[in-house]
């Protein structure tokens, strides 16, 4: 079985010392940079666009996993390319043409990553599964980090994973909103590949030992 990735979400990051924030993730376990783009209008919250993924993408050492939380995506995927972006991940519910940006995404070079709302099943994506490489369950409505986790999602990830396996597709599955020690375990186990974990990294006493924790975990079961 490969082994997961582990994907600190930098929202819950202190951006005064954003530098410093950075660094720890550079010098952890960590797989990639989870990067959260939000517009006010997908989500209520807003946070930050292409100029600070630029910044940190000269920061960071890592790959850059972004994630949109915004409407018509489309019109900025080669802008978050440009500025770094490795994994360029959209809403189902923000593309009403989602192969087409699933191909976009794919023409820049980046990995094309799908989202789905904590409400939508994974069947939405039946007729999509070998254009995407990582489809995104939020295990809370996307908008704010430190939200509580959606327990829901927990099948929803045992069904992707039948999916995939059915489909022959080595997509990734990502798990995003209220993930950290007291569910990763069993995430993993239900067949997710990468976690993304913003508060309870950035929140907690030792940030890289949390993350190297994390990575560890299916090692602990053997
Ligand atoms: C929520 C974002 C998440 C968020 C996760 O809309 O997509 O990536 O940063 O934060 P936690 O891990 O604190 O729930
Ligand atoms: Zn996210």
């Amino acid at each position: 079985m490969p082994k997961h990735k582990i994907a600190p979400s930098l929202l819950a990051a202190d951006f005064t010392r954003l530098s410093e924030e950075v660094e720890m993730v550079n010098c952890s376990e960590a797989d990639w940079l989870h990067l959260d783009v939000m517009d006010g209008r997908f989500v209520p919250n807003i946070t930050f666009g292409m100029f600070i993924v630029e910044a940190v993408r000269r920061l960071c050492t890592k790959p850059l996993d972004v994630h949109l939380m915004i409407v018509e995506p489309e019109r900025y995927v080669e802008a978050f390319r440009k500025a770094g972006a490795d994994v360029i991940t959209v809403h189902y519910e923000a593309c009403p043409h989602l192969h087409r940006v699933v191909h976009q995404i794919k023409e820049t070079g980046a990995l094309a990553g799908v989202a789905l709302n904590p409400h939508t099943p994974v069947s939405v994506l039946e007729n999509l599964l070998e254009d995407i490489d990582l489809v995104c369950l939020m295990s809370v409505n996307p908008g704010f980090g430190g939200q509580k986790f959606i327990y829901q999602t927990l099948p929803k990830v045992r069904r992707l994973r039948e999916m995939l396996t059915v489909a022959n597709s080595p997509a990734l599955i990502e798990v995003d909103g209220g993930v950290g020690l007291q569910n990763a375990e069993v995430l993993l186990r239900a067949g997710a590949d990468v976690l993304v974990a913003g508060s309870s990294v950035f929140g907690a006493p030792d940030p890289q030992a949390t993350i190297a924790t994390m990575k560890a975990l299916n090692e602990t079961w053997l």
